[in-house]
């Protein structure tokens, strides 16, 4: 924001007490300035097209037309604007509903006064990041996701040799991150193609998933792509496992390459949840990755994968800048300080992640990753610093005249599982 320049706010309720409460908490903010109110979501369509306010505060519950409906329209005919949903405790349906509609944030009455100027703000910063755009034309902002040609995508493996660490909740985060900070082209895989948890975790349905993929290896285009990837209202596009175990035996890690090769020519960013194993499917993400988020938690055992974990790689001679160490549920309640585990381990954790505790389980019963249900969370803060390491490394690595900073693992032909590909060397 310039200097001078302020927030323009727009409030919709249809309580006339709630609105001047929020306008008096807002008029003394110098940042921001109420532009208009409106008492129902009608009026606040009409109101949405005449000022264009960069922040709505919008109720749900009101008559004639309510605040989801309004949001969707709202939404149609300026897609920057961002909207934050008021509501009470216990309308979580509604909230689900209101962020397919677009909706940003939610804040739960009574709102506090910090939680309100927070809220604002950190929207605002979020649109300051993408361009204002026109509403989309026909065929909608999905098909604009594939739409754009551009030089090969980054491969961003989220990986931890041990299970149940936050891997499938830390990469659907991380998609939406690195999707809010750049408004690029950003995909998610679930390569856990057996019990895959992204559908869950993001309560997106599909009837396509991986397995059509796998059948049509041969045709991988962006037309198919296009058909099989379900899109996230984050306007991420994720690529969904198998709803059943026994279909997802049948993909295989050639599949797996494939898809991943073609998928690198359509998206910016492919972010995949990867198998806690070394079985061929996850060393086939592994290998192709640019980046390997390898997540570790301060736990006895998991810090002893680790170990072993970081040996492999060094056997597989994957370069140490493509291994990036971030600690997980980060805390100095375990009785294990990081400092002693980077001596203990002799690598330096890049990145920390803290921990949630409930809230993180409560976003994924809800179906709503923590980056778009609790932005201002410090967790989903400490993940939009891991989206901003990646994208600026990333950055920097595409610029010209710059050496590669990660040179992608040789993706070509490494097969035959790890004992195997250890022996042979
Ligand atoms: N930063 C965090 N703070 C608190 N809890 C977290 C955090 N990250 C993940 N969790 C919790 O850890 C549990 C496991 O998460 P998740 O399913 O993402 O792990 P995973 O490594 O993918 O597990 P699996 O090996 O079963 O695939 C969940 O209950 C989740 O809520
Ligand atoms: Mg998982």
């Amino acid at each position: 924001m310039t200097e001078g320049e302020k927030i323009r706010v727009m409030i919709v309720d249809d309580i006339i007490d709630t609105r001047d409460q929020l306008e008096k908490l807002l008029f003394f903010e110098k940042d921001i300035e109420v532009i208009a109110k409106a008492s129902n979501g009608r009026e606040a369509v009409a109101l949405a097209k005449q000022h264009r306010p960069d922040v709505i505060l919008m109720d749900i519950n009101m008559p004639d037309m309510d605040g989801i409906a309004a949001t969707e329209a709202i939404m149609t005919q300026d897609p920057s604007v961002q909207v934050i949903i008021m509501s009470v405790q216990g309308e979580t349906d509604y909230l689900r509903r209101a962020m397919l509609a677009g909706a940003r944030e939610f804040l739960t009455k009574p709102i506090s006064a910090d939680d309100l100027y927070k809220s604002i703000r950190h929207v605002y910063k979020l649109a300051a990041t993408r361009p204002r755009t026109v509403a989309p034309s026909a065929g909608g902002p999905a098909s604009a996701i594939l739409g754009e040609a551009g030089s090969e995508g980054q491969i961003i493996a989220v990986f931890s040799p041990k299970g149940g660490v936050g891997t499938s909740s830390v990469a659907a985060n991380l998609a939406v991150a690195i999707r809010q900070l750049t408004s690029k082209r950003v995909a998610l895989v679930d390569a856990n193609v057996i019990f895959g948890d992204l559908t869950v975790i993001l309560n997106l349905r599909s009837d396509k998933t991986v397995i059509e993929l796998a059948q049509r290896v041969d045709e991988l285009d962006r037309d198919l792509l296009n058909d099989v990837l379900a899109t996230h209202t984050s306007q991420i596009k994720v690529l969904l496992a198998p709803p059943d175990p026994q279909r997802g035996e049948l993909v295989t890690s050639d599949h797996i390459r494939a898809i991943l090769e073609a998928m690198k020519r359509e998206f910016d960013y492919i972010v995949v949840d990867t198998p806690a194993s070394f079985q061929d499917r996850s060393l086939a993400v592994l290998d192709m990755a640019t980046r390997i988020v390898t997540l570790m938690t301060l736990e006895m055992h998991c810090i002893r994968n680790i170990k072993l974990f970081l040996e492999v790689a060094d056997l597989l001679e994957y370069p140490p800048e493509k291994v990036m160490l971030v600690l997980n549920k980060a805390s100095n309640r375990t009785g294990i300080r990081a400092d002693d585990v980077e001596k203990n381990i002799q690598r330096k954790i890049t990145m920390q992640i803290g921990d949630a505790a409930q809230d993180m389980t409560f976003s994924i019963n809800q179906g709503v990753p923590l980056m778009i249900g609790k932005p201002t969370h410090q967790v989903a803060r400490d993940i939009g610093a891991l989206a901003r390491e990646l994208t600026v490394v990333a950055r920097a690595a595409a610029a010209p005249g710059a050496g590669a900073v990660v040179a992608p693992a040789d993706s070509g032909q490494k097969q035959g599982g790890l004992f195997s590909r250890l022996i042979k060397r």
